[in-house]
């Protein structure tokens, strides 16, 4: 149960510890108290930290550290990893650039938010020579200040990036063969099975570190939890007070890790992160890159998987409506048994999904796109920026010359699941070049879906929306500009 933490080369011990403490909780209750918990979400970023893995780079492997949000990711999660935490950045009375350019443009403000900022900054300290407002923006898209404002920590985040090749080496580009040489010894590829007591009662963990292995433990303990990255099951921890007698992990499995490609399909891994995966698909669906740039903050995407975004069966996860209008497959395994689903079918009514008793996702199969097909997406939340989608639309489209040939919908915030639009389809088919179909589409809509109401939009804001993004999509395939969309809206056609 070992990990490298901070600046120390020999790798320290997590300790007997129950399997749902998360990460703040054991820096905190072993006197590192730097990071600081603000929402217990993942919403604030005062716990920020940064995870360096060994990752395989061509032929050479090297150490990738990211941000995370400290507050909900497990403690046993760090197991073969290297942690660093705002107490490991000075290196005794000198501080880290980052650190120095904060105070020299006053970046630090009501103290409690600090570390957090810092540490993202570190990350991307680490990953960037060069740096610009977007980079920024996005390293900082997960740290909240209400008091101030982002202006002195921007300015110090350029200070400290452009200043980057004129100064010394921090500690861990110094030190980079030593670190990498500590994590090696500690890539052990065994299994990870804990029980630990707590009074009368016995909570265990495992980390299976092979597909078989991880199919034998869901197959002999039936109403154990999976948990991926624990972006959203360890809110139920931290928000719920919910302890879970039996966790299993399913990061350390490397089928589950790897993205492969038959020339036909991509196939994903579950426990592929949802950076990673992002950035594949970015590849074939060019379009793709903006609307996945709205998925949560840096730190999320960085640790979140994209198995665990489908299997939460969420009604308003971004990437469900997504693959299910790319025509997405789910691989589905209990023991040695393999089936694939399309996706669609896999959501049943609201949290509810055709997964059976011990059965797990092992991967999704993502047919590569033809010359004449499209994807268009669209997230309407309330925040530009880690904000959870009111409404989500994709559509893929195939086209023959200028007319489409097929359409495929589908909606997330619509119903209690990601849902295929069947109706509208026929509608954006038939009104392709009929201004009315932004009453159309709503007509459609209103005869296939019944949203709910909710804090994020009225049931009649995602019909009268969802219509307006039907017209959005046809102006963006047509090449027409956007500027004059107000004209079509639903409110004045209806
Ligand atoms: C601040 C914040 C912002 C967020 N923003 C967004 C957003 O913008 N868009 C969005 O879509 N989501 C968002 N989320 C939700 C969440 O981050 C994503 O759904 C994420 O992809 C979940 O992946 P995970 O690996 O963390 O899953 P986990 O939390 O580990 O698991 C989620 C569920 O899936 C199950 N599970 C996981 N892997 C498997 C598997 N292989 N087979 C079977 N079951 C499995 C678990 O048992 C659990 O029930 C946000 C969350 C937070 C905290
Ligand atoms: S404490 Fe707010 S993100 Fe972790
Ligand atoms: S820096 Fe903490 S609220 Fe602004």
């Amino acid at each position: 149960m070992r990990f490298l933490l901070n600046q120390n080369f020999s790798s320290v011990d997590l300790g007997e510890i129950n399997p749902n403490m998360t990460v703040l909780e054991w820096l905190r209750s072993n006197q590192l108290v730097g990071s600081k918990e603000g929402c217990a979400s993942g919403d604030c970023g005062a716990c920020t930290a940064v995870v360096g893995e060994l990752v395989a780079n061509n032929k050479t492997t090297e150490i990738k550290y990211k941000s995370i949000n400290t507050c909900i990711a497990l403690a046993y999660s760090l197991i073969g990893k290297h942690l660093v935490t705002v107490e490991g950045l000075a290196e005794g009375d000198r501080l880290h650039p980052v650190q120095n350019a904060m105070v020299l443009e006053n970046g630090s403000q009501c103290g409690f938010c600090t570390p957090g900022f810092v540490m993202s900054l570190f990350a991307l300290y680490h990953n960037e020579n060069k740096t610009n407002l977007a980079k920024i923006n996005e390293a900082l898209s997960g740290n909240l200040c209400r008091c101030t404002g982002y202006k002195p920590i921007i300015s110090a985040a350029f200070l400290a990036i452009n200043k980057k090749n004129k100064e010394p080496l921090d500690f861990y580009k110094k030190n980079q063969k030593q670190l990498k040489e500590a994590l090696v010894k500690l890539s052990d590829p065994k299994n990870i099975s804990v029980s630990f007591a707590k009074g009368e009662k016995i909570i265990n963990y495992d980390a299976p570190s092979n597909l078989e292995e991880l199919s034998k433990v869901l197959s002999n303990n039936s109403s154990a939890k999976i948990v991926a990255a624990g972006t959203d099951l360890n809110l139920e921890i931290t928000q719920s007070m919910k302890e879970f007698p039996h966790l299993v992990s399913v990061n350390r499995v490397p089928e589950l890790k790897s993205i492969s490609d038959n020339g036909a399909d991509l196939e994903i891994g579950a426990a592929v992160s949802y950076e990673d995966a992002a950035s594949i698909l970015i590849g074939y669906w060019p379009d793709l890159d903006s609307f996945l740039q709205r998925f949560a903050s840096l730190p999320i995407k960085n640790w979140a998987t994209i198995g665990g975004n489908i299997a939460n069966a969420s009604p308003i996860g971004d990437m469900p409506p997504v693959l299910i209008a790319l025509d997405a497959k789910l691989k589905l395994r209990k023991g040695s048994k393999v089936r694939i689903i399309n996706l669609e079918e896999f959501f049943i009514s609201y949290k509810k999904t055709s997964l059976d008793e011990s059965e797990f996702i092992e991967s999704i199969i993502v047919p590569k796109p033809n010359d004449n097909e499209r994807l268009i997406t669209h997230k309407i939340s309330k925040r530009y920026e880690d904000d959870i989608s009111a409404v989500c639309m994709a559509l893929k489209v195939t086209t023959k010359g200028s007319h489409p040939e097929s359409v495929k919908i589908a909606l997330g915030g619509m119903s209690g699941i990601p849902q295929r639009a069947i109706e509208l389809e026929k509608v954006m088919l038939e009104n392709w070049n009929n201004d009315e179909i932004v009453a159309a589409s709503y007509n459609a809509l209103k005869s296939e879906f019944s949203p709910f109401s909710d804090v994020r939009a009225s049931s009649e804001y995602r019909l009268r929306v969802t219509a307006n993004l039907v017209k959005k999509s046809l102006l963006i395939l047509k090449g027409l500009p956007l500027e004059n969309l107000a004209h079509y809206s639903v409110a004045s056609k209806l």
